[in-house]
């Protein structure tokens, strides 16, 4: 409760901080549906069998906003045997629970104590010893640096000894479907998010946790860290799913600010914040894509920003948006309003050029019409301004929304785009001749490489996979600044262009051409499987030297030699692991994150429970097996 508090008060300082920076309300128009509750099922059956009531019509009842102060366990027994139950007679008790957890607030689970560093006796080998630390260092940022190339050389793993990798400790989070927060480690600590609304502490050795903390929404982003002089984090950063943005005192265990990065209700944090200097930017993305489908919905106001806010204050320096205003631009196919330009959202962490003064981001489609310059596109902004200092469109006119797969398809927009989204951040790095030189990946499977000394101009793009709206590059390709290594998902469903051939592998490119090097494509682990089994690789790489980790939609993580493509390791997460420290624990399938590895170890969460695919609720430890 305290810690509930505390973040109540946070919540309300934070909010008239953001009022004062954050000008624009997008909002003045009144909005049929709010895009805030269309969001679940729950929202449907709480319209259908409660707001009559609770909308404030009938004055004994409590309001929305009242219930929505109560606990889903709280709700839940008022509608099945408490004061609500003949309201709630005729509905299952999936609905009932639909309708709470709705409503109601998830607090977060008191783990066992069986859980706690303190608490854990450690067995004698499992003691700290020099031999058995772990290396100094950390692995910062989504993109483990500013530049986004997702290497690490901080370790002892190589091409010779990767296939001796084994799972050495289980972390698993009760109540939840999925584990995509990527751990970041600072010390000998690992920070993690979560769907549980939280963020963890666990001791990077061990696998105990040192502390959790409660946040608004599910966390899915790699935490980032300002750093004291020992390398161990003292404040930490990260956003939400309901679009808050935190920084977060470690040794205090307090929020020092939090707050909505932009004021769109629908908006999101999926790319991970970077820190550099005294900012840190905060891409945001949205949900709205999805509100879309609903006939009703006033389609689409949100847009895609970076927001950059002192590391300290919590105060906003700036935000850029990827697009103009939106504006009334007519009816959809049922009469409701439309709004345009929208969408151009950001999905991924931005990567900063110190030496240019910029950071670039990769943006998404249009989620209406008209279109802009500035969808699926790489944009340059200036780190001290946001100004925008270049941009680079490789796709035109791609204007599109979930309501494009629908039958009614009201708020599809006219002549709809292929949803060419750049989901995985662009990557700075250098080519084989020294010169420092931008690639991107993209969903239409294409990648691209831009001049940052030339205002971004493209200097090559290639065709790698096969690309769609779930093909393609997903979350992230890795360099060693010798090869580009591409995982590609092309996954058959929804997909435009299913009579050419997947590509769904592992492909290493030249840098300085994207021609081929190796493809490996993924050996085929699925069967006769009855879910959305594939053999793509929608989760971001990490390269090490000589070996490349990608993990599978098949919830198989496997090692690749750079220098050729052989598979030197792989090992299956799509098991029951059973019991740990009382948490029922599973592994499921690879997307999102990437491994992250310091010294002799390989971290990775496991389980993604959407568009069909397995869930899972651990962060597996690996480790190199010491010689007996
Ligand atoms: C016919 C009107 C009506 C309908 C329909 C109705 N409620 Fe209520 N609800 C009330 C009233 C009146 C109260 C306050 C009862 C009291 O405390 O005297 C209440 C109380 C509650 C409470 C207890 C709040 C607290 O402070 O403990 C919950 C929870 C609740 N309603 C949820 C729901 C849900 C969920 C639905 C839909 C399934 C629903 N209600 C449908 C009228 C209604």
């Amino acid at each position: 409760m305290w810690a509930n508090d505390r973040i109540y008060r946070h919540f309300k300082h934070a909010a008239q901080l953001g009022g004062l920076v954050l000008c624009c309300t997008l909002f003045t128009v009144s909005m049929r549906v709010k895009a805030e509750d269309v969001l679940t099922l729950g929202y449907k059956f709480y319209q259908e069998n409660c707001a009559t009531c609770h909308n404030g019509s009938v004055e004994e009842a409590p309001t929305k906003a009242a219930l929505k102060k109560l606990s889903v366990d709280a709700i839940e027994a008022a509608l099945t045997d408490g004061i609500m139950q003949s309201q709630a007679a005729h509905l299952s008790p999936s609905q009932r629970m639909e309708i709470a957890k709705f409503l109601g607030k998830v607090p977060l689970v008191a783990l066992d104590d069986s859980y706690y560093c303190n608490n854990r006796l450690l067995k004698p080998a499992e003691s700290v010893s020099n031999q058995n630390k772990l290396p100094v260092g950390n692995t910062s940022n989504w993109g483990f640096g500013l530049t986004n190339e997702r290497m690490i050389t901080n370790t002892t793993i190589t091409k010779d000894n990767v296939s001796q990798l084994e799972l050495d400790w289980i972390f698993a989070v009760p109540n939840v479907a999925r584990a995509r927060s990527q751990p970041a480690i600072y010390g000998d600590t690992i920070y993690m998010g979560g769907a549980d609304a939280s963020i963890k502490a666990i001791d990077a050795q061990h696998g105990c946790l040192n502390w959790q903390f409660p946040v608004e929404a599910e966390v899915r982003i790699a935490i980032t860290a300002d750093v004291d002089e020992y390398g161990n984090a003292a404040r930490l950063y990260f956003g939400d799913l309901s679009g808050n943005i935190y920084g977060f005192d470690v040794r205090a265990q307090e929020i020092l600010w939090s707050f909505k990065a932009v004021p769109h209700p629908a908006s999101t944090i999926t790319g991970s914040p970077i820190l550099h200097e005294d900012t840190v930017y905060f891409p945001v993305s949205s949900l709205e894509i999805v509100l879309a489908a609903n006939e009703s919905y006033q389609c689409c106001t949100f847009r895609g920003a970076v927001v950059a806010v002192d590391k300290v204050t919590g105060r906003v320096k700036w935000t850029a948006y990827t697009t103009d205003k939106p504006a009334l631009v007519g009816e959809n196919k049922i009469g409701i309003p439309r709004y345009g330009p929208s969408g151009a959202p950001i999905w991924s962490s931005p990567t900063i050029d110190t030496k240019r003064g910029l950071l670039y981001v990769g943006t998404g489609e249009n989620y209406s019409r008209p279109v802009t310059q500035t969808s699926d596109a790489i944009i340059a902004l200036s780190l001290q301004t946001g100004a925008r200092e270049w941009v680079q469109q490789v796709t035109l006119d791609d204007a599109w929304n979930a309501s494009c797969g629908r039958a009614s398809q009201a708020n599809c927009p006219e002549n709809p785009g292929p949803d060419f989204d750049f989901g995985a951040p662009p990557i700075l790095t250098v080519d084989a001749d020294g010169r420092e030189i931008i690639v991107a990946g993209q969903k239409s499977g294409r990648v691209y490489a831009f001049d940052p000394d030339n205002a971004g101009q493209m200097l090559w793009q290639k065709q790698v996979g096969r690309g769609g709206i779930m093909g393609g590059v997903h979350w992230g390709m890795a360099t060693d600044q010798k090869r580009l290594y591409v995982p590609i998902s092309d996954t058959s469903v929804y997909q435009r262009d299913a009579h050419k051939p997947a590509k769904s592998g592992l492909h290493a490119v030249e840098i300085n051409t994207g021609e081929a090097i190796w493809s490996t494509l993924t050996p085929d682990n699925c069967g006769d499987a009855k879910w959305r089994c594939s053999p793509g690789l929608s989760a971001a790489a990490t390269v090490i030297p000589g070996v490349v980790f990608s993990g599978g939609l098949d919830g198989v993580m496997r090692a690749f030699d750079a220098e050729t493509g052989r598979i030197l390791w792989s090992f299956n997460s799509f098991i029951k692991f059973g019991d740990i420290h009382g948490v029922d624990a599973f592994g499921g399938s690879f997307d999102s994150d990437g491994p992250v590895i310091l010294g002799d170890r390989l971290y990775i969460t496991s389980g993604y429970d959407k568009w069909g695919l397995q869930p899972g609720n651990v962060l597996l430890s690996f480790k190199i097996k010491s010689p007996k």
